[in-house]
């Protein structure tokens, strides 16, 4: 979309570390999806993603590493064509993806959530039969939403945006009325303008399945990965060792913290 082509003159990416003058790994990637990649006020950047990348490929594995932004809805497609190694973006494992691509093992949970205006009715998914909803084009939100419209018998609709902070403007615009998306990037959104928006809350699928579930409504669990083209077995498992190795010495659980810590 028009805010990485931005990135990309502005100059800011190429952000990368480590290694001993081998091979640079690059990363594709489709910022800012804030915590996970996004640009700090100086510029850089920064996130829960680039901070296991350092880990993971600087850290435990000695390459370099740069990210390569690309729009999350042909960030597949561009893998493929051998446009960077992996992809590291915020990405839900799912069998559609996994016909196309390989996974790493899991290292992030996440849920469906629906924020919502504060001056709006709407306290349940229900509530949202007939309405506009906003999502990012090619993902799990936008998978959600089209879940919920056949629920309604197709009275849903959904406006789908290149990037998501177009959905929240969307949202605080009242173009629609609700937006469905990973709950932690929600949260910052609404811890940013709790003024404005609000999550719906509720039981919903993180409880159901016996998850310490956040304190909204969950339409869905969901596990994170770095995806690798299917021939790249070798460097999937290498990553998949370095992924273990900060679990053990406690730097996954400090990235974590930094993130995380409520
Ligand atoms: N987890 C969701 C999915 O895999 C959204 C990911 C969007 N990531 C991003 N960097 N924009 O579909």
């Amino acid at each position: 979309g028009a805010a990485a082509a931005g990135l990309t003159t502005a100059g800011c990416l190429g952000f990368g570390g480590g290694g001993d003058g081998g091979e640079t790994i690059e990363i594709g990637s489709d910022i800012p999806y804030r915590p996970f990649e996004y640009e700090n006020e100086q510029g850089e950047l920064v996130g829960f993603d680039v901070d296991i990348a350092e880990a993971v490929f600087s850290g435990e594995l000695g390459y370099e590493y740069e990210f390569v932004p690309n729009s999350f809805d042909t960030i597949i497609p561009s893998l493929k064509n051998g446009n960077f190694r992996v992809i590291m973006s915020a990405m839900t494992i799912n069998d559609e993806r996994a016909q196309q691509v390989d996974f790493s093992d899991p290292y992030f949970t996440a849920y469906q959530t629906i924020v919502v205006r504060n001056d709006s009715d709407i306290t349940s998914k229900e509530d949202l039969r007939g309405k506009r909803v906003g999502v990012q084009k090619g993902t799990t939100g936008a998978d959600a939403a089209a879940e919920l419209q056949s629920e309604f018998d197709g009275e849903l609709q959904i406006n789908e945006y290149d990037q998501i902070p177009d959905a929240f403007s969307a949202l605080l615009n009242n173009q629609v009325v609700a937006v469905i998306n990973d709950n932690t990037v929600s949260a910052e959104f609404v811890d940013q303008n709790g003024d404005q928006v609000r999550f719906v809350e509720g039981e919903g699928e993180a409880a159901a399945q016996g998850e310490d579930a956040p304190p909204y409504l969950t339409l869905t669990v969901e596990n994170y990965g770095i995806a690798f083209r299917q021939d790249d077995d070798d460097f999937r498992e290498e990553v998949n060792g370095a992924l273990q190795s900060i679990r053990e010495s406690g730097e996954y659980d400090e990235i974590y913290n930094e993130y995380f810590s409520g």
